[in-house]
């Protein structure tokens, strides 16, 4: 599957977007690792065979070990109904590899699919943006991945180069 590099002009000038009634967004925590990966699984069609739940779980322990940059704290964060882990955003700074970008990226962004089109995906990705440092956030994403190009576009993501 090939993909694209979108890139937005930070500080964002989308109006703040709120999390649905009854969600909260708060940082990921270390103890939230088990949960949100997952929650990641799930969205992903988890059972697939492709990939397991304990796959996840490896992907996150390394992300929070720093494997793809720096974690970005106060850019990481879990959308909670109750203790239930409904989505996540999570941001690293400076990921290694050749021809990366510089500065904040967002590695991963989901929601349960139960609880997809009420704002939880806008509202985790407008604080994330609010929260990373810099003049400009990136993320990669697939090209067939329809409701995540709409939402970007809607926030201020545009292809880079
Ligand atoms: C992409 C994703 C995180 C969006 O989460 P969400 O909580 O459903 O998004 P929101 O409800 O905040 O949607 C915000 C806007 O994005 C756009 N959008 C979201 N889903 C859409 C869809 N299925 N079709 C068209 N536009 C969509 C709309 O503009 C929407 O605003 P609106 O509902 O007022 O029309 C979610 O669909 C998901 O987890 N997908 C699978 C994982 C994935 O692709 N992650 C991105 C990796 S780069």
């Amino acid at each position: 599957m090939s993909s694209r590099l979108l890139v937005a002009s930070l500080p964002s000038t989308v109006p703040a977007a709120a999390a649905p009634d009854g969600v909260v967004v708060s940082r990921l925590t270390e103890t939230d690792i088990e949960p949100v990966a997952d929650a990641y699984w799930r969205s992903w069609g988890g059972g697939d065979g492709e990939s397991t739940r304990a796959d996840a779980i490896g992907d996150l322990r390394r992300t929070w070990a720093g494997a793809h940059g720096t974690l970005l704290r106060p850019a990481s964060l879990v959308a909670r109904r109750g203790d239930e882990v409904l989505g996540a955003v999570v941001c690293v700074l400076d990921p290694p590899g050749p021809g990366a970008q510089r500065g904040p990226f967002v590695t991963d962004l989901f929601v349960l699919p139960e609880h997809r089109r009420r704002g939880i995906g806008r509202a985790l990705m407008a604080r994330a943006m609010d929260a990373a440092p810099g003049d400009r956030i990136a993320l990669r994403v697939d090209d067939d991945a329809q409701a995540a190009l709409a939402l970007y576009a809607s926030i201020g993501f545009r292809v880079s180069g």
